[in-house]
């Protein structure tokens, strides 16, 4: 985990109210982990508080830390704020990632609204040395269009849409039911709205997939410092900062 004053490339509006940041990183990126998250600090430190902020991308190559974030509040407008050229400090990366030292195998990647975040960096790295499918899902067209950042070549991939605006008419549980029917997955992995990821991870247990689920909760430190992002587990307190953000869906689902 690095501090780092980080040079704005690129702070753009991808839909609605969600942003895309690109940071030239230095001291970080080489060991960013899909699932993984930063704590962000807003402009001038206006508010005391950084704001975690998944990882969406880490391009090793050329040393670019990628953020997909939505704006919530006054700190992530405050992040919108800031331009290209402008110096942002970020705290990474953090927390527990998704499991990606798997090779040979079946693996189904399903993402919901913002929670597409973590996918793209975990698609790219999961597909070398794996067969990847890809379910995203969205209320609308809007929320799909985070999607024209993926590089999806040869991945087998799917949209739904709750209006049916773009891709399948339906949610995601729909097509995944559909495609664990008739392939046998090794494994799931997903992020999203909470009904979503529970649905995802129930279905997954019916077809006696593992499943890993990434949570969203509020963080002040970030670094397990306070009790901010406690949650029950069946094997206890967690905290989903440092257990987190990403966990075994049986640990957390019935
Ligand atoms: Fe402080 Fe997790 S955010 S312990």
């Amino acid at each position: 985990m690095f501090l780092e004053n980080c040079e704005i490339l690129e702070n753009k509006l991808v839909a609605g109210h969600n942003y895309l940041m690109k940071v030239k990183g230095d001291k970080t990126v080489k060991t960013a982990k899909a699932g993984q998250f930063y704590m962000l600090q807003c402009k001038n430190g206006v508010y005391f508080l950084r704001r975690p902020i998944s990882l969406h991308y880490a391009d090793k190559e050329n040393n670019i830390l990628e953020f997909y974030y939505e704006i919530k509040g006054g700190g992530t407008k405050d992040l919108v704020s800031m331009k290209a050229g402008e110096i942002i400090n970020i705290q990474g990366p953090l927390g527990t990632g998704f499991t990606t030292e798997i090779s040979g195998k079946e693996l189904l990647v399903v993402g919901g609204g913002m929670g597409m975040a973590p996918m793209k960096l975990l698609i790219e790295v999961l597909s070398k040395n794996n067969k990847v499918t890809f379910i995203a899902g969205g209320r609308n067209k809007e929320a799909m269009e985070i999607m024209s950042n993926f590089n999806l070549d040869g991945i087998e991939n799917y949209i739904t849409t709750d209006d049916g605006s773009v891709g399948i008419h339906g949610n995601v549980i729909v097509k995944m039911e559909e495609l664990m029917k008739v392939k046998k997955y090794d494994m799931v992995f997903t992020c999203g709205p909470q009904k979503m990821m529970e649905a995802v991870a129930k279905t997954a247990k019916k077809f006696e997939t593992k499943c890993e689920i990434s949570l969203e909760a509020r963080m002040a430190c970030g670094v397990k410092a306070c009790v901010g992002c406690s949650i029950k587990t069946k094997f206890g307190m967690k905290k989903v900062c440092h257990d987190g953000p990403v966990f075994d869906s049986e640990t957390i689902v019935d």
